[in-house]
């Protein structure tokens, strides 16, 4: 029997792609460094953890599918703190970010529509795409640009009549990229000059560094008299490192597309209700918790930098914010190397495990010498992980042929 197009289409995540080759290295007795997905290692807040433990219930059922009241007015209260003028009825609580983004894809568009995405991207739109049967129309970023926005003509030429919207992350997976006011202005007038919506996912807002602010759509949207058009994806899971929580947020002022999405949701009945209390809790202590995650997040990408510019011909962008950064890399084939490094490379019985780059992309043989590293390990950890990546590269690079 026939798989559906839509089940033979939808591609393996990059990011987990090579974990049987992972499991097959661990069970030869290799220890792998993860450099591969976005999963901190940092603490969840105890405050979090206590929210679930202390849960007084006897039943455990469902709630609203728009989330729990509580939850969503401590999300709106979060925004407003931003600046953002958001009501607790403009917050829809779903299972992740991911929900969110599939939530406002579906919302918005038809099997057939397309919907504008900047290369290198989150490698799950591609997934929710192939589930709405929306076509990613993609505009390449450069690496030489710090996958900053091309000029405007660029960007407008591949909007098109089936054109329903323009998706980007900022701060950027996996570019690691905090869009400029002035990019972030340039997309929500481009929705209304072509009139489309602008959704922005802002999983990563506080993981900026050097004294960088992420813009977020919303406040540039209300500025531009906008709000109708833009749609926010947040998310706990970074935040507060806790992303088998499975909370995330869409935040929209258009009451049309909120009560869509809803429909959606309620398809699904409602979000994780213990995860939610946890959520509340986190939200009381973005200001003690988030500041020194940062932090430790920035030096970490200082330890990464420091260790790809030890590999001759590696061309990287300072990432700007978020944990990740997508490196040029001189190995030729880097999903070929990238499989190298699990089934053949080991120093001292270690090796360490990255996503291909070319996962990033929509446009077939683009990234193909990128990888993405996420520095979501210890920094002692990082800096063997980057020895051992330094080490692979030369190796690798004596034994192709030239
Ligand atoms: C840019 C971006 N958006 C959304 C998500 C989804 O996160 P979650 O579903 O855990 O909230 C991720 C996860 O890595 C991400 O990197």
């Amino acid at each position: 029997m026939d798989l559906s197009q839509r089940g033979q289409w939808m591609p393996a995540s990059p990011i987990r792609r090579l974990t049987p080759l992972a499991d097959a290295a661990k069970a030869r007795g290799t220890q792998v460094y993860h450099l591969n997905i976005g999963q901190p290692d940092i603490p969840t807040p105890p405050e979090m953890l206590d929210a679930i433990r202390n849960f007084q219930s006897q039943v455990l059922a469902y709630g609203p599918s728009a989330g729990l009241p509580e939850t969503r007015a401590a999300m709106a209260g979060y925004l407003q703190g931003l600046g953002w003028s958001v009501a607790a009825r403009d917050v829809l609580v779903t299972e992740g970010g991911s929900e969110a983004i599939l939530f406002a894809m579906i919302a918005i568009c038809d099997p057939g529509d397309e919907i504008v995405v900047f290369e290198p991207f989150y490698t799950n739109y591609s997934g929710f795409a192939c589930m709405c049967g929306v076509t990613l129309k993609a505009v390449e970023t450069r690496v030489e640009d710090g996958y900053h926005l091309p000029a405007r003509e660029v960007i407008e030429a591949v909007i098109g009549p089936r054109t329903r919207a323009i998706l980007y992350s900022s701060p950027g997976n996996p570019t690691g990229t905090v869009f400029t006011p002035a990019e972030v202005r340039l997309l929500v007038d481009l929705a209304v000059q072509h009139d489309l919506f602008v959704i922005g996912d802002e999983a990563y807002r506080e993981f900026a560094y050097d004294g960088l602010t992420a813009t977020g759509v919303l406040g540039v949207a209300a500025q531009a008299d906008a709000l109708d058009r833009a749609i926010l994806i947040d998310s706990i899971s970074k935040r507060f490192s806790a992303c088998g929580a499975r909370i995330g947020f869409l935040v929209t002022r258009n009451e049309a597309v909120l009560d869509a999405a809803l429909r959606f949701g309620q398809a699904r009945l409602c979000p994780p209700t213990l995860e939610q209390y946890a959520a509340i809790a986190g939200y009381g202590l973005i200001q003690k918790y988030v500041p020194p995650m940062v932090d430790e997040y920035r030096r970490r990408r200082d330890t990464v930098m420091a260790g790809l510019r030890r590999i001759p011909g590696a061309v990287c962008a300072v990432p700007e914010g978020a944990f990740y950064v997508q490196p040029r890399l001189p190995v030729g084939d880097a999903d070929a190397f990238a499989q190298y490094l699990l089934n053949e490379f080991a120093l001292d019985g270690r090796t360490v495990m990255v996503a291909p780059g070319n996962g990033f992309y929509a446009t077939p043989g683009k990234g193909k010498e990128e990888i993405r590293i996420a520095y979501v390990l210890k920094e002692d950890d990082l800096l063997v992980a980057m020895d051992l990546l330094v080490h692979a590269v030369d190796v690798w690079n004596a034994r192709r042929p030239a």
